[in-house]
């Protein structure tokens, strides 16, 4: 891989492939569920991270691991600083625009834009909120809150732990 460009060292932490087994799901209108998930983050050498996740469902597919939610996204760092944004596309047709800060081993974002398709099934995801926290060397955690058209304010959805496999 080329070198990692200067602006993202502060991400260098993210940079790998990490697998969750036993991630939490839950939200106020819909029944807990459990999921696996892996995610990905790697470079080109440009000033941006590349993100790829993909997550297998859950309850009652959980064994089979159909293939459930997936999202393609770059986190950018403003050079210099700590601010951060990602871009974010998730296959049930929202694109995600957050923003927000690396503070050591921790991200967190708040998104402050989303777009939806016009055909997109109700509720709408209103916001979203993510962290992102390495827990140690191996194991990185996402937790994500989010609020939709029928359920304000943000509520917890995800939790995982993940295990750096490459
Ligand atoms: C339900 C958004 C990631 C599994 C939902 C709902 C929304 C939503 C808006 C409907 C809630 C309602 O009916 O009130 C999101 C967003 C995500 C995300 C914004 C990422 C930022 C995931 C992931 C999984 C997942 C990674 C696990 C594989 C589910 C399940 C339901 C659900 C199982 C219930 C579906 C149903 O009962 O029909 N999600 N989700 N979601 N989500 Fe997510």
């Amino acid at each position: 891989a080329p070198p990692l460009h200067d602006a993202l060292k502060p991400l260098a932490w993210l940079l790998g492939t990490w697998r969750g087994e036993e991630g939490k799901g839950d939200y106020p209108t819909i029944k807990d569920f459990k999921y696996k998930e892996e995610v990905k983050f790697d470079h080109v050498g440009q000033p941006n991270l590349h993100l790829h996740n993909n997550s297998q469902f859950c309850s009652s597919h959980y064994e089979t691991g159909k293939p459930l939610h997936r999202e393609k996204g770059f986190l950018k760092i403003q050079p210099g600083t700590s601010h951060l944004a990602l871009v974010n596309t998730q296959n049930v047709g929202i694109v995600e625009l957050s923003e927000g800060e690396v503070k050591g081993q921790e991200i967190m974002l708040e998104s402050h834009t989303i777009g939806r398709m016009t055909f997109g099934k109700d509720p709408a995801v209103t916001k979203i909120q993510r962290t992102f926290r390495l827990v140690d060397a191996d194991t990185l955690e996402q937790v994500v809150h989010m609020e939709t058209s029928a359920t304000a304010p943000a509520q917890h959805h995800l939790s995982i732990q993940y295990k750096k496999v490459a």
